[in-house]
């Protein structure tokens, strides 16, 4: 009896452990401080538009919210813009890697935080896969068109040998060229994907331009053809458009001044991001009938729509040239995240060595960019891709509730600080759980499983091995 009361009474101790918090000091010169604000609002931007915009929203209007997706995307910027705020106010208090992990470690505790941890990866690494997947299909079109060029099937596709794909080979390229970018450093990723960013706003802004002149009012006549349950089930759809932002926080150990420059990052790359969302979907949906844009290239099929295949074919030449710095951005968060898991002991310590020479943590990237190239050459990426937003959306919701114990606990002032908190961070968690609400019952189990079977990690490995009382 007394030795099974005190097994509980270890048990229960045990158990307390897993909400130890980490007390985060940063080594000096672990990485080099090379970026600067102009550096991480393009890198936000880079990570924001991409799939999203090129690819989903045609095919979330068509299907979902019709010309209200203007409204889905407004809805997005409001739940998204908060969690902006919420991770600008954290990570001025704790300018460190891993994003939404070690924020959650800080403030939530170990095993909240691996699970965070856990989400992310998926959100950065599926996400770079299934974007790497959208990316081969406009590359492919791209050639086919351009330079009558067209890949045998068997290499145009994940594996499926009833359809006679065995390779989506352009994906799996593709996503292993960006890990060897990465592993080669951080201020060359930066100065590519600050190129890829000026060309992708040049190719939204054409888009604008002279998509402008076709917009029709009767194609916005009829606004809300599905009602506002449209609207809604379209904004969890297209939240994938937003997702990326946090990616700036990723790469605080490597910024002059984080403190400063991470929150304003972050704010920049959304909002500009925001401005074009919001013009482009209204643009798109005055240009052509919401029920003709079920198609994988939307603004470029409008244009061509409307009578202008040459501004149609640019704006599918951007498209092709620019989803790369989505595949850049979110790659080096999920690097980053793998080297924080690691450095903190719920990963293997190899994960986190450092580069002498390129400085950056080449085992996993190297690692991530086999792994993640398989995936996207190999394995249909559709349905993981809602994965990839309930997995965020959940980090973001971590995060939202980490601020408000942040600011209980007092123990550090942020130099940001989210305005009229008492009512905008209820309003974040409540609207976090709406648009997660919004997605298929099939996705929630899926984020049930991955996290079972991350739970099943983190007690069989990370808690032994957290270096959290170093
Ligand atoms: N926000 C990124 C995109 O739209 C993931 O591609």
């Amino acid at each position: 009896m007394y030795t099974s009361l005190n097994c509980c009474i270890i048990e229960v101790m045990h158990l307390k452990e897993i909400f130890r918090k980490k007390r985060y000091s940063i080594e000096k010169d672990r990485f080099p401080r090379k970026l600067g604000l102009l550096d991480l609002t393009f890198l936000g931007i880079g990570a924001i538009i991409g799939a999203g915009i090129f690819v989903i929203t045609g095919q979330a209007a068509a299907l979902y919210a019709g010309p209200g997706i203007v409204l889905s995307f407004l809805l997005g910027a409001v739940v998204i813009g908060i969690s902006a705020l919420v991770y600008a106010e954290l990570c001025s208090a704790y300018p460190v890697s891993g994003s939404a992990y070690s924020y959650t470690y800080v403030t939530l505790g170990e095993v909240l935080a691996w699970l965070v941890g856990w989400n992310l990866l998926v959100e950065y690494g599926i996400a770079t896969s299934a974007v790497a997947t959208g990316w081969s299909g406009y590359l492919r079109t791209f050639l086919e068109q351009n330079f009558g060029f067209t890949l045998p099937k068997m290499l145009s596709g994940a594996y499926n040998p009833s359809a006679g794909t065995f390779i989506d080979l352009f994906a799996f390229l593709g996503t292993l060229a960006v890990f060897i970018l990465l592993t080669l450093g951080i201020k060359k990723s930066a100065t590519v994907n600050t190129f890829i960013v000026f060309l992708k706003i040049l190719t939204l802004v054409l888009f604008l331009i002279f998509g402008i002149t076709h917009v029709d009012f009767k194609n916005l006549e009829d606004f809300f053809p599905y009602g506002y349950e449209g609207v809604w089930r379209a904004a969890s759809l297209i939240i994938f458009a937003y997702l990326g932002f946090d990616a700036v926080s990723t790469v605080a150990e490597e910024t002059k001044d984080p403190t400063k420059n991470v929150p304003r990052g972050l704010i920049l790359s959304l909002g500009l991001s925001t401005l074009f969302y919001m013009a482009v979907s209204f643009v798109l949906v005055g240009m052509v009938n919401y029920k003709e844009l079920n198609v994988p290239d939307a603004l470029a099929y409008a244009m061509f729509r409307v009578g202008n295949p040459l501004v149609g074919n640019l704006i599918a030449t951007g498209a092709v040239i620019t989803i790369t710095s989505v595949l850049i951005a979110m790659g080096l968060g999920f690097t980053r995240v793998v080297y924080a898991l690691s450095r903190d002991g719920l990963l293997p310590d190899k994960l986190s060595a450092i580069h002498p020479k390129f400085k950056t943590p080449y085992v996993s990237t190297l690692l991530g960019g086999i792994i993640l190239s398989f995936f996207a050459g190999f394995i249909p990426l559709k349905v993981l891709a809602e994965l990839v937003n309930i997995g965020t959306l959940f980090a973001y919701f971590m995060v939202g509730i980490g601020v408000i114990v942040l600011r209980k606990r007092g123990e550090v002032t942020p130099s940001f600080r989210v305005p009229y908190a008492k009512v905008l961070l209820p309003i974040n968690l409540a609207l976090l759980l709406f648009i997660m609400a919004g997605l298929p019952k099939e996705t929630w189990l899926r984020f049930i499983i991955w996290n079972i079977i991350g739970l099943i990690i983190y007690f069989s490995y990370s808690f032994k091995n957290s270096k959290v009382l170093e």
